[in-house]
């Protein structure tokens, strides 16, 4: 059978990738999570003392970009990839809050995201791949067969979050997620570099009220018409 690339863009904590997943594994596909890749890069530019508080050393990361080195390996247990930061295992770190309130910052960097992207055109050459991120549709995938465009209310998303960090047992205020969720969705839709929109062929799904069987019905007959459009 014809293989294809599915892009799924959209908002943070639109749970994306939990439909890119099952539809990874329904497909017998490869699923890329980009976002861990930027988050890689940003959990390099904490470690390097590139980026805290007060300051973030552009300059300093991009001099460093060479020096990064990320790679996926499949976790059998998992069902999924984890992410690898030069050869070490950093698919929990990534997941922080703290990378998460530097990541938008890091992701806007115009050479930043011309390696990745080059990183995730390379990975997704072959086609049978569902890669999810901000700008697949639009930058990285512009042919993608089939291009979703996943949004919720950032209440509903924060709330998500929030369930998800407490359950890994980080402490932290649903305050504080719902403000980093906002910040995030500023910062990616207004950057200049690939800013987050909606591609033109892109299908939008809102799932603020769908359970995930209701929205990965929906998808797989998406999924079925692009099979048929073919
Ligand atoms: O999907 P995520 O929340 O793990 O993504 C983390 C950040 O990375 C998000 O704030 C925006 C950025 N990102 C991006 O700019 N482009 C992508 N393709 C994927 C993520």
């Amino acid at each position: 059978m014809q293989k294809i690339t599915i892009a799924i863009d959209g908002f943070s904590s639109t749970g994306k990738s939990t439909v890119a997943k099952q539809l990874a594994k329904h497909l017998g596909y490869v699923y890329v999570d980009t976002g861990a890749m930027y988050r890689a890069v940003t959990l390099f530019t904490m470690q390097q003392g590139f980026i805290d508080e007060t300051h973030f050393d552009v300059n300093g990361l991009v001099e460093k970009l060479g020096d990064i080195h990320i790679t996926f390996k499949f976790n059998p247990t998992l069902g999924f990839a984890e992410v690898y930061l030069n050869g070490v295992n950093v698919e929990k770190e990534i997941r922080t809050l703290e990378v998460s309130s530097y990541v938008s910052k890091v992701a806007a960097i115009p050479e930043v995201r011309y390696q990745l992207v080059k990183q995730q055109q390379q990975m997704g050459k072959d086609k049978g791949v569902v890669m999810d991120g901000r700008d697949i549709g639009t930058v990285v995938f512009p042919y993608a067969e089939l291009k979703l465009f996943m949004t919720a209310s950032a209440e509903k998303r924060a709330k998500r979050r929030y369930e998800e960090l407490i359950e890994r047992g980080d402490e932290v205020h649903y305050e504080d997620v719902l403000r980093n969720v906002q910040e995030r969705d500023y910062i990616d839709s207004n950057r200049e570099d690939s800013p987050l929109v909606q591609a033109d062929d892109a299908v939008a799904i809102d799932n603020s009220d769908l359970t995930l069987e209701a929205q990965f019905t929906k998808i797989l007959n998406l999924v079925e018409m692009t099979f048929e459009g073919l």
